[in-house]
């Protein structure tokens, strides 16, 4: 993607500055895209890595870097590392431009122009689990950073509301509830209640276990009737789960299963039209190479599965909707039901019959990709999958809701509710505890998964939300009492001054965290941030001004983790 010369990373910024060097030096030469990194010595703040390979063509000339305000001074140690220091007033002069232009210009630009994100995805009727909750709340977040890095991400909710169960679940309707067409909705009630006893219905009376299995035929044949009754089912879900996105301030897009169903046919032609679609025992498979294993794309009935389905819309999202890059987030099929771990194992085969069919690359490093965002469980006292007492998987919006609780007890504790007015209250009790669920979901690293634990996630001290809330809340209490209009930022006289001014630069991190996909990446950031945050007196105009910035991009950092920031606490 095209940037201007003084936007996107410091890195990215400079690495620009030795191209333009190096072109100078050697105009003739095709050059190496120079890699700098942040100097992990003492020698400077940034540093060129692949000097050698850039420089050995250069040897004996007179390398110069074109004049640059970036530069302080420049130095070579150890085998070729190009060693850079930036000049305080440079570093300034960014923040101040931040202050006035905004965070946009703190974005990293990524070499993807458009995305899909494929989370949350929940199935029709059965129950929201936390493996959804993490699925929605780490897939909210990935797309969040992507958007800000200027990626177009198209945000897919992938819902389960095509398959078997749907045959049990509309005779259900049918003999529960014969006054569906116009009570329906009202009528079902809980969904998931519905679904186990249809269930339960279905394994012990073989004649209705049998009208099941023709309902399925006559959904698939397009019945009217049926097809109705489906998407009565699908609406009451939907209404479900949109009250949950619409609680955790996540927004989606529904491109469900059935939605890809019209282009299997050709996508499967196709692989047929290129051999890779084979007949094994009356279905019609497609063989993955190494693993030997036939993958069944059309049962023997004639059926289609998850396997055409998923591999239809990966088709769809990299020809149709020209995505460059494609985000699968699923947990890491661990400890769970059988389902998830049967969706890890076709993912895997469905990437490898895309490069199979040159849909992707061979070379994983080259895009369009696909990547998968894969998460640990969360886990309860039992070390094991977080449970109610009763056994039943837990409802997210109880964690929310116990979150919430608690931070206003706390709040009312200390003498809040006198203070604030009741809407201030549930506010910030809300926004507290909402952001502390999903910071405990995203600061361990994602795939071990971690332990629910309220206190810990409420703790004031430590790595947590809430002592993030209370640092940038702190900022906000200096700023606005210092009664001060803030001025320009001209110079960073101190060490600490000029450390936290390097620190701020936020681009960098948005970049590795978008890279790694680790959004911890982006949580330690902000607690390192708030640690470096001792600032003196902030009578000083350059300090107010650095306290402006650093509660402007620790708003932005939150506004990233899907966190409503408080400036009040
Ligand atoms: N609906 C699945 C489940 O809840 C997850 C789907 C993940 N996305 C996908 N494209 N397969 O178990």
């Amino acid at each position: 993607a095209h940037f201007e010369d003084d936007e996107g990373t410091v890195k990215q910024q400079l690495s620009k500055l030795f191209e333009t060097s190096l072109k100078i030096t050697l105009p003739d030469e095709p050059t190496i895209a120079p890699v700098v990194k942040i100097c992990s010595g003492k020698f400077g703040d940034y540093q060129c890595n692949n000097a050698m390979d850039c420089w050995a063509k250069v040897k004996g000339k007179n390398t110069e870097f074109k004049a640059s305000e970036m530069i302080e001074s420049s130095s070579v140690t150890g085998p070729g590392f190009v060693n850079v220091t930036l000049p305080n007033k440079w570093i300034a002069k960014t923040i101040q431009k931040m202050l006035e232009k905004g965070m946009r210009i703190w974005a990293p630009k990524l070499r993807v122009s458009r995305a899909v994100v494929d989370f949350s995805s929940p199935n029709i009727a059965k129950e929201l689990h936390v493996g959804h909750l993490m699925s929605t709340i780490i897939g909210d977040i990935i797309a969040r950073l992507l958007e800000y890095s200027n990626v177009e991400v198209l945000r897919r909710n992938h819902v389960g509301d095509w398959g078997t169960q749907f045959g049990m679940l509309i005779e259900y309707l049918f003999e529960m509830f014969p006054d569906w067409e116009n009570a329906g909705e009202q009528a079902i009630g809980d969904l998931q209640a519905f679904y186990k006893a249809s269930k339960l219905k279905f394994e012990s009376d073989p004649v209705f276990k049998a009208k099941s299995q023709q309902g399925v035929v006559l959904l698939q044949g397009g019945d009217k009737k049926y097809l109705k009754a489906w998407s009565t089912i699908c609406e009451i879900s939907r209404q479900e789960f949109h009250q949950l996105y619409e609680r955790l301030g996540v927004s989606l897009m529904e491109k469900s299963e059935s939605f890809y169903k019209p282009y299997i046919p050709k996508v499967l032609e196709g692989l047929s039209n290129q051999g890779l679609v084979e007949e094994n025992d009356e279905a019609r498979v497609i063989f993955i190479e190494a693993e030997e294993i036939p993958l069944i794309v059309v049962k023997r009935d004639g059926a289609y599965n998850y396997a055409s389905t998923d591999l239809t819309a990966l088709w769809y999202r990299l020809n149709e909707e020209k995505a460059e890059w494609i985000l699968y987030v699923t947990d890491d099929g661990q400890e769970k039901h059988f389902k998830m771990s049967f969706y890890l194992l076709l993912l895997f085969f469905w990437l490898q019959v895309a490069k199979r069919a040159g849909w992707l690359p061979a070379d994983e490093n080259l895009y369009p990709k696909a990547s998968h965002l894969m998460f640990g469980v969360v886990r309860g006292d039992d070390k094991k999958r977080l449970r109610t007492r009763f056994g039943d998987v837990i409802r997210l919006v109880d964690l929310l809701d116990g979150a919430k609780t608690r931070c206003k007890a706390e709040l009312v504790n200390r003498g809040k509710a006198e203070e604030w007015t009741a809407d201030e209250l549930e506010q910030i009790a809300e926004a507290i505890g909402y952001g502390a669920v999903k910071y405990m979901d995203l600061k361990a690293n994602i795939l071990t998964g971690y332990k629910f634990d309220f206190d810990l996630m409420l703790n004031d001290k430590g790595n947590t939300a809430v002592c993030l809330q209370y640092a940038h809340a702190r900022i906000c209490s200096i700023i606005e009492r210092s009664g001060q209009d803030i001025e320009e930022l001209k110079k960073l006289d101190e060490e600490e001054e000029r450390t936290l001014g390097l620190h701020i630069q936020f681009a960098e991190v948005v970049e590795e965290t978008c890279l790694t996909l680790r959004p911890n990446v982006l949580c330690d950031y902000l607690y390192n941030l708030s640690e470096h945050f001792v600032i003196g007196s902030p009578k000083q105009t350059s300090r107010l001004l650095l306290c402006e910035a650093t509660a402007v991009v620790m708003r932005q950092g939150f506004h990233l983790l899907g966190i409503v920031p408080v400036n009040k606490i």
